[in-house]
């Protein structure tokens, strides 16, 4: 990667500070169930969504994470406005972009890019990378400076490729090389906001941290925000300023990255940290204890009453079944933390920190992440 960034580093189109780049409201997302002969009707719902709140800040990173189906993918998705909200409100730079038309929405289509789990295929096979990579400037009809096909060899330089592979296809790159692609096509209009889903969980650890390292450095030059989707803490640990923790359509718990990993409060957020692998650093055995959630995350078809946890939480008591708690400040958290959940954990557990240690590979991601070094060859 060249150490110098190409790109001018984003202002943010956010009236203020203290106003967010995007702010979402309740969003829900419910896709219909259609049963019934000969006539179809609606005979349900999948509750995918389900009134999520969430900020990105301007040059941002906020992590989402939570387990298979809880509905990270979707939320990103409404965001970038490949689907349609069944509620809720999505504002970005003080816009309400909820519903707006394609047309309506042309201004800040550029602004808001999409990075994608898999490499392999989220990249066209019969198009060479140069105009994988220039095809949003001509869907755009933007014009660069010195020409689009300058721009494209830029910012191949930048995601650490060679700018001499414009004309190679998809197929003659490694893994980690294509993400790179997609993160360069995501580049092209100099996004202010990047919701990138999973990016890294296609990849080998080796090569995730390369990958997590790009983004990362990207975010800190360009000033570009993130909503960084992850089913793995560890992974969102190096690259989001905050987290926000998701299950089955809700978010659950949401607060600064020292809070979340140091003190959590939801005893999902807890498991969630307690999986993360840990190594023996000082060969006396794992010191902390590991929760096992036993069971499945329930269907979102039929979420239980509530808290949507309470099926596999060992906290639960009846007011878990009748009541669904709010997510709010509760007394420990920090300002911004804030949690959703009736009995909480203690905030002032002992070595917390021991709960985040990474098994080895996942320790070269934090070494990567840390190290200014950005290495170019997967
Ligand atoms: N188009 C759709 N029609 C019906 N149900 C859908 C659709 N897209 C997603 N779902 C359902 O919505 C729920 C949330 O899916 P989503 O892909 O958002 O989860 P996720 O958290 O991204 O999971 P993963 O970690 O596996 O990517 C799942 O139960 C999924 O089956
Ligand atoms: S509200 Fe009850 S069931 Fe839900 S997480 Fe808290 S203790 Fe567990
Ligand atoms: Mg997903």
């Amino acid at each position: 990667m060249s150490d110098n960034l190409t790109l001018p580093a984003q202002q943010g189109s956010a009236g203020t500070s203290t106003e967010p780049l995007l702010k979402v409201e309740g969003l829900t997302k419910h896709f219909p169930i259609y049963g019934g002969f000969p006539i179809k009707r609606k005979v349900g719902a999948v509750q995918a969504v389900d009134g999520v709140d969430l900020t990105v800040g301007v040059g941002e990173s906020v992590g989402l994470v939570g387990e298979s189906g809880c509905g990270k993918s979707t939320t990103g998705r409404l965001i970038t406005r490949l689907l349609e909200p069944t509620d809720g409100k999505i504002t970005y730079a003080g816009q309400d972009i909820t519903h707006a038309s394609r047309r309506q929405l042309a201004p800040v289509r550029s602004e808001i890019q999409m990075i994608f789990q898999d490499p392999y295929s989220s990249l066209n096979p019969r198009q060479t990378v140069g105009s994988i990579i220039k095809s949003p400037m001509e869907v755009n009809g933007i014009e660069p400076e010195g020409g689009q096909e300058k721009k494209v060899r830029e910012l191949l330089e930048l995601v650490g490729l060679n700018p001499e592979h414009y004309n190679r296809f998809p197929h003659e790159f490694s893994g980690g090389q294509r993400q790179r692609i997609g993160v360069a096509r995501a580049l092209a209009l100099q996004p202010k906001l990047i919701v990138a889903d999973e990016p890294v969980s296609a990849l080998d650890v080796s090569i995730q941290a390369q990958v997590v390292n790009l983004l990362k450095k990207v975010q800190d030059e360009l000033g570009i925000a993130f909503l960084f989707i992850a089913h793995d803490l560890a992974v969102v640990r190096h690259f989001s300023q905050r987290v926000a923790v998701m299950y089955l359509g809700k978010v659950v718990e949401v607060g600064d990255r020292e809070s979340i990993y140091n003190r959590p409060r939801h005893p999902y957020t807890h498991a969630l940290l307690s999986a993360v692998p840990e190594v023996d650093i000082d060969g006396t055995g794992p010191n902390r204890e590991r929760i096992r959630l036993s069971g499945d995350v329930p269907s979102p078809i039929l979420p239980p009453s509530g808290c949507r946890f309470r099926t596999r939480c060992w906290k639960a008591q009846d007011k878990c079944a009748t009541d669904e708690p709010p997510l709010v400040q509760i007394s420990g958290n920090k300002a911004g933390h804030l949690t959703a959940c009736h009995f909480p954990e203690d905030p002032t557990t002992e070595a917390r920190d021991e709960d985040v240690v990474m098994d080895p590979a996942l320790l070269a991601l934090e070494d990567a992440a840390e190290s200014d070094t950005v290495p170019t060859k997967d």
